[in-house]
């Protein structure tokens, strides 16, 4: 029998799953400035480099009203729709759109540990839009995280990539912006507490973590990788999740792309690198484009937050732009000298009730021997999203489910029911064991502490 549960429809994927990327996102990148920022107790040196930035913020004359004077957005038809794309490729419609919302009118609730953010209105509406903004401010902001009248930005807002934007793209953004419906909607303040909403504190951040300056081409590098590296490492932000966020929250150069938990939210971005173990290293370029770009492939499906990126962003790129991404990932240093080793021994009880569950469960899908059946249902055999070190992404999905973005490529995805419900913490930690740890996979065996933890989690 055929397997027939489908997913609901794209637009009620958008609906309920907006929400919680950001929450992750904004946590980490503030625990940031925050924690930073109460730095006179920080010892040494950074706090001379908070003061120094300080100063010289202070002594760069903040423009004080941006007025579209002489700078005006352009309205050639071709610009407007570079932008659009480029926006896209920016994911910006993923913040400043709420669930239900109107179209980049902002509202956006993000939640932090600190308390919440809400992303602004940037619709071009003259009162609670950048309608007043000039293509100049609009590029200062995105080169240096600072609104026309000087404020600095949370890095909530991807900054640290998007100061990579070149001009010519951050003016075809503001054609676009300029040009969609303006909203009369106010931004709400953001309720985060003291001494999380001084943004002075933000000097810390960006003296730790932000490095303001455009893309630099490597001119030994063929022009496909430097697009590629381009997209990747500015307007597509991809570092702001695959890059393991430290008790400051940010991340330091060497860990790059190497993968990392997304605090609050916890789902684990993977790491990037050609790192085997959890890496692109034996990923062909084919299926790193599949992935990003119809949602499914070979390899397995994207869930959670990359969904997310998928269905409002990476689905829309063209062919050559996504291939670009994969061509520069690949080449991306595996740092971490982690081997494949054997599986991991596994107790025999656990394994055999694992693999009693699996037979009953979810073998009708993902097949007999982990194999899946290509692309609607992934195999679990050396599947490395299963197998790396850390198991939150395989439990979370054995308890909630999931359902990869419809897709142009793929618009009638297909889904994974719950099982939360149905299996108890033993029953899904060895189920998770048995996955992991079968057919030659290398992953470690779960607990069912592990389990019961993550039943917390938010939904999405
Ligand atoms: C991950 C979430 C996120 C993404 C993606 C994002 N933004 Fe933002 N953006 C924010 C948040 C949050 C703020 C408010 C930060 C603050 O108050 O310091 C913001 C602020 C702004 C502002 C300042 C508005 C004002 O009134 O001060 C502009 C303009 C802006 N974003 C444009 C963009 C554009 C253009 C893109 C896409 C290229 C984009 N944003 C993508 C979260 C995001
Ligand atoms: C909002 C957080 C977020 C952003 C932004 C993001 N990712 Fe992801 N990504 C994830 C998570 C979580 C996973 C694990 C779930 C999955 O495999 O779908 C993932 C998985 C992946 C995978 C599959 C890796 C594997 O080993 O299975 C690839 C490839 C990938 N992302 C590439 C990218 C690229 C390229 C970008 C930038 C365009 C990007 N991601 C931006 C969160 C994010
Ligand atoms: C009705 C078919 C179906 C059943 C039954 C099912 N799955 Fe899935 N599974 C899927 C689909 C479809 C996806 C892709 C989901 C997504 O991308 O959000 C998936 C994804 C997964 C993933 C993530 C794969 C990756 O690429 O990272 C894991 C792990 C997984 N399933 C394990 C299980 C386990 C364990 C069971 C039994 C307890 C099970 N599945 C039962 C259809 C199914």
């Amino acid at each position: 029998m055929r397997p027939t549960l489908r997913s609901i429809r794209p637009v009620s994927y958008a609906m309920t799953k907006r929400r919680c990327t950001v929450v992750s996102l904004v946590s980490g990148l503030l625990i940031a400035g925050l924690i930073v920022a109460g730095s006179a107790a920080f010892p040494g040196a950074p706090h001379t480099l908070l003061i120094a930035e300080a100063r010289a913020a202070e002594a760069v004359p903040a423009a004080t009203t941006a007025t579209t004077t002489g700078d005006k957005a352009d309205t050639r038809p071709d610009i407007v729709k570079r932008g659009e794309y480029l926006a896209r490729a920016g994911d910006c419609v993923a913040c400043h759109t709420a669930p239900r919302g109107k179209l980049f009118a902002g509202g956006l609730a993000m939640e932090t540990p600190f308390g919440t953010l809400y992303s602004p209105n940037i619709t071009p509406d003259a009162q609670y839009g950048i309608g007043t903004w000039s293509e100049d401010a609009f590029f200062k902001m995105m080169r240096t995280g600072r609104t026309p009248d000087g404020t600095l930005l949370y890095p909530a807002m991807p900054i640290a990539q998007y100061t990579k934007v070149t001009r010519e793209d951050s003016n075809a953004i503001f054609a676009y912006l300029k040009s969609v419906t303006p909203v009369r909607e106010p931004n709400h303040k953001h309720t985060l507490r003291f001494p999380f909403n001084q943004r002075k504190l933000l000097y810390g951040w960006r003296t730790l973590y932000f490095r303001e300056g455009e893309f630099q081409p490597d001119p030994t590098k063929s022009v496909e990788w430097n697009r590629g590296a381009y997209l990747v490492d500015g307007l597509g932000h991809c570092t702001m999740c695959h890059t393991k966020i430290n008790m400051l929250g940010g991340s330091s150069q060497s860990e790059q792309f190497a993968g990392g938990l997304i605090p609050v939210q916890n789902w684990y971005a993977p790491s990037l690198t050609s790192d085997k173990d959890g890496g692109l290293g034996d990923w062909s370029i084919k299926d790193i484009v599949d992935l990003l770009q119809a949602g499914i492939s070979d390899r397995g499906a994207v869930y959670g937050p990359m969904g997310e990126v998928t269905y409002h962003s990476l689905q829309y790129m063209t062919e050559e732009d996504v291939k670009a991404m994969a061509v520069y990932l690949k080449t991306l240093p595996d740092k971490s000298g982690r081997k494949s080793g054997p599986s991991a021994p596994t107790n025999t009880n656990v394994f055999a009730l694992g693999e009693k569950i699996y037979a009953d469960k979810c073998a009708l899908c993902h097949g007999a021997n982990g194999e899946g059946q290509l692309q609607h249902y992934p195999p679990l055999a050396r599947n490395q999203s299963i197998e790396m070190d850390s198991a939150v992404n395989p439990i979370r999905i054995v308890l909630n489910g999931g359902f990869p973005p419809g897709t142009t490529r793929n618009p009638e995805p297909y889904g994974m029911p719950p099982f939360g419900q149905e299996l108890n913490d033993t029953d899904a930690a060895a189920v998770v064991t048995y996955i992991r740890t079968a057919w030659g996979n290398h992953g470690q065996p779960v607990t069912s502490r592990e389990v019961n933890e993550l039943r917390k989690a938010p939904l999405h």
